[in-house]
């Protein structure tokens, strides 16, 4: 960390007729940011932004209601403001790029109030060229020892009716399809029924998640997040359809409480996000540069890669994650009925490990292997599952030297069903056992309502669950994918075996329900990627449902060739090549991407994007001259011209194409593709067309003399 310089600011004191504001600004490093911060004359803070000399966000309220009275939110006196410029440039083990730099004025306001024996009180605001956060220091160590939160009074008074891309607001989920309206027209109650899932909010009409996204009439896009959750509630917010404010929204404990704090702790960072286009907000990395440093001495197990799985089989209905019919709970003895559709066999798992080696693809998750699952959806069971039993038919050990044989790793999936004691319980014992037989990660899950009863997969107690497994994973060498999870935040920077989570609505959804529009994977980047990295579990091939069953109208929206450009345009440092393999062996020309494409890179470049409509990208692989390009549209067909001027000019290259063919559209005929090759250099320009729904991958590899 370098300190740069000490910065002066001004003091000007505003005398109006009514209020008499303290006034301080700051600029940002290219000075095209402006960050205005208030003490009004009742001792109420606020705070102001502005980009190239106009409002991002306007007047907004800070402070904090703590349940004892004893607030954090007016009659504050100025104690001292100290600024300072910082430049942090640092280097993921994983990412999206190599190096990472970080510069930023830094503004700490220490604020007091004399009626609660002055006890110390700051914000510390940190302004970037793209972005800002802020946070709250509870730092008075001597007045206030512990004290409840029970409203946090941050508000975002946006400058103008923004058109937004939300989800409702909710404590529990974001599975959410998403809706693009201008702030005036949110209505999150409004019910979109689809099988059982229902798209409504159940918190309010008004009320949406983070990271939310809007693009105002000059074509810049905001985004609102938060960064480095950590001992505290996720953040929703409550939009005012008429001044277009939005208002910090705790998720709440079973008490209606918001976070148990004490003093010396922080909130997390709320932060800003801006950009003048829509890609750059792709290439923002405020979120992580708000995050702390690694927190992992050790890191040598911590490695991107790629995954097949015993795991579409199950959610396409050709096998089942039980073992058992349904019959009434118990670990031991619902063994003995077998239903003969197990997934998670020796067999099985034998197969997937035989593909994953011969492919050189890195692990092989198995969902289904251990006891539990005859009841482990909707039952609200105190304890269904055993993590440390196996079903009769997965032999752990038998497994686990296979794998070792053939050079691949295991992923232990722990589904909890959301009864988070039972596994805390079972936590150390289970971890001991996968650490035993030899796995790389663990995919977890959370479906249905959280135990202890009346938590919400958002709240406090949760966040810091999530967070302590992720101690405990890195304490046993283990990397963690995260399904049902608070959507993220950044962290991964802070434990860098955090690869990736769900926390959005997943490719899954194609399997069994109306689905996910072909506009979804073009809002994603935008909104839940800007905090981490997503299990979408791309590579789907066999499109239509019907294929398994004649019955089955279920499609994913999308066609195959944007199955594969979504390995560019959706980032994971673990993907899932999530398709059986019977459906890859038919088709190993196409899944020849799959296997070229890596999870790791030194540069990505967003080549043009719209949130919505279409999204071109192309990465540069970590430590290597490839370069991979995806280019992915709504429903709606685009031709581009793609620009290889990213390329290394003194190297030569061998490019293959996998295009959507000349009639392939994602509805009616979204499985027929082309693939071309061709020799191409820097500098070199190519069409590029994309079917309704469609995509294009593109390999560019080093021909190496
Ligand atoms: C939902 C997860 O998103 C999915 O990946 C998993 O297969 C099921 N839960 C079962 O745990
Ligand atoms: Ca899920």
């Amino acid at each position: 960390m370098r300190n740069l310089l000490y910065l002066l600011i001004g003091l000007f004191v505003f005398q109006q007729q009514a209020i008499a504001d303290q006034y301080f600004n700051v600029f940002s490093p290219d000075k095209k940011l402006q960050l205005n911060f208030y003490l009004s004359r009742d001792g109420i803070p606020y705070y102001s932004l502005n980009m190239d000399n106009a409002s991002i966000l306007k007047r907004g309220r800070l402070g904090l209601q703590i349940a004892s009275g004893d607030s954090f939110d007016q009659d504050f006196e100025l104690d001292r403001i100290d600024t300072i410029s910082k430049s942090e440039p640092w280097s993921p083990i994983w990412g999206e790029e190599k190096h990472i730099a970080s510069d930023y004025i830094q503004m700490l306001v220490s604020l007091r109030q004399a009626k609660f024996q002055n006890r110390l009180f700051q914000i510390e605001f940190r302004l970037f060229n793209n972005g800002m956060g802020f946070r709250y220091l509870f730092s008075d160590t001597t007045v206030l020892t512990n004290f409840i939160i029970c409203d946090e009074l941050t508000s975002f008074p946006l400058s103008a009716d923004h058109k937004a891309f939300w989800i409702p607001g909710d404590y529990d989920t974001n599975e959410f399809v998403y809706s693009y309206t201008k702030l005036s027209d949110i209505h999150s109650l409004k019910e979109r029924k689809e099988n059982d899932i229902s798209f409504k909010s159940p918190i309010s009409d008004s009320t949406v998640q983070t990271p939310f996204t809007m693009k105002t009439k000059a074509s810049n896009f905001i985004s609102i997040h938060e960064a480095g959750l950590v001992n505290y509630p996720a953040m929703n917010l409550d939009v005012n359809r008429t001044d277009f404010s939005l208002k910090c929204n705790l998720v709440p404990d079973p008490h209606g409480n918001k976070a148990y704090l004490h003093s010396g702790d922080r909130s997390p960072w709320r932060v800003v996000l801006v950009a003048r286009k829509a890609g750059e907000l792709l290439t923002n990395r405020v979120v992580l540069n708000l995050n702390e440093d690694s927190k992992l001495k050790h890191t040598d197990y911590i490695k991107p890669g790629k995954f097949v799985g015993v795991w579409w089989e199950m959610h396409i209905g050709k096998s089942t994650w039980a073992y058992s019919k349904k019959v009434n709970w118990n670990h031991d003895s619902d063994i003995t009925n077998p239903s003969g559709k197990h997934g998670a066999t020796t067999e099985n798992v034998k197969r997937y490990i035989d593909f994953a080696s011969k492919n050189k693809l890195d692990y092989v998750l198995v969902e289904g292997w251990n006891r539990g699952w005859e009841n482990w959806y909707g039952s609200g069971l105190e304890r269904i599952f055993s993590f440390t039993k196996s079903y009769p038919d997965f032999d752990m050990q038998g497994i686990s030297d296979y794998a070792k044989s053939r050079n691949v790793k295991l992923i232990m999936h722990h589904e909890t069903s959301a009864a988070v004691t039972d596994y805390e319980w079972q936590m150390d014992t289970a971890f001991k056992l996968i650490a035993q037989f030899n796995y790389g990660a663990i995919k977890s899950g959370y479906v249905g309502k959280i135990i202890p009863r009346g938590e919400h997969h958002d709240g406090q107690w949760m966040i810091n669950h999530y967070n302590r497994v992720l101690e405990k994973a890195a304490a046993s060498n283990l990397m963690i994918d995260v399904h049902e999870p608070v959507r993220p935040t950044g962290l991964h920077r802070t434990y860098p075996n955090f690869m990736a989570c769900e926390a959005a609505r997943g490719n899954e959804f194609n399997a069994w329900s109306l689905g996910n529009p072909p506009d979804h994977e073009t809002i994603l980047p935008f909104t839940r990627l800007l905090g981490g990295p997503m299990d979408y579990t791309p590579g789907i091939f066999q499109i239509k449902m019907n294929a398994y069953d004649p019955k089955k109208s279920e499609q994913v929206h999308t066609t195959l060739c944007k199955q594969l450009a979504l390995y560019v345009t959706m980032y994971s440092p673990l993907q899932m090549a999530a398709d059986l393999i019977e459906n890859y062996e038919q088709r190993m020309d196409a899944f020849q991407f799959i296997k070229d494409v890596p999870t790791n890179w030194d540069t990505s470049i967003v080549l043009d994007a719209e949130p919505g409509d279409f999204l071109y990208m192309a990465r540069k692989e970590r430590d290597q001259a490839n370069w991979f390009v995806g280019a992915i549209t709504d429903e709606k067909p685009r031709e581009f011209l793609l620009n290889l001027n990213f390329l290394d000019p003194e190297k030569k290259y061998q490019a293959t194409f996998y295009r959507d063919a000349d009639k392939a559209d994602w509805k009616y005929n979204p499985m027929e593709y082309e693939i071309d090759q061709k020799k191409v250099k820097s500098g070199d320009k190519m069409k590029i067309k994309l079917a309704p729904g469609g995509g294009c991958a593109i390999s560019i590899l080093e021909i190496k003399n």
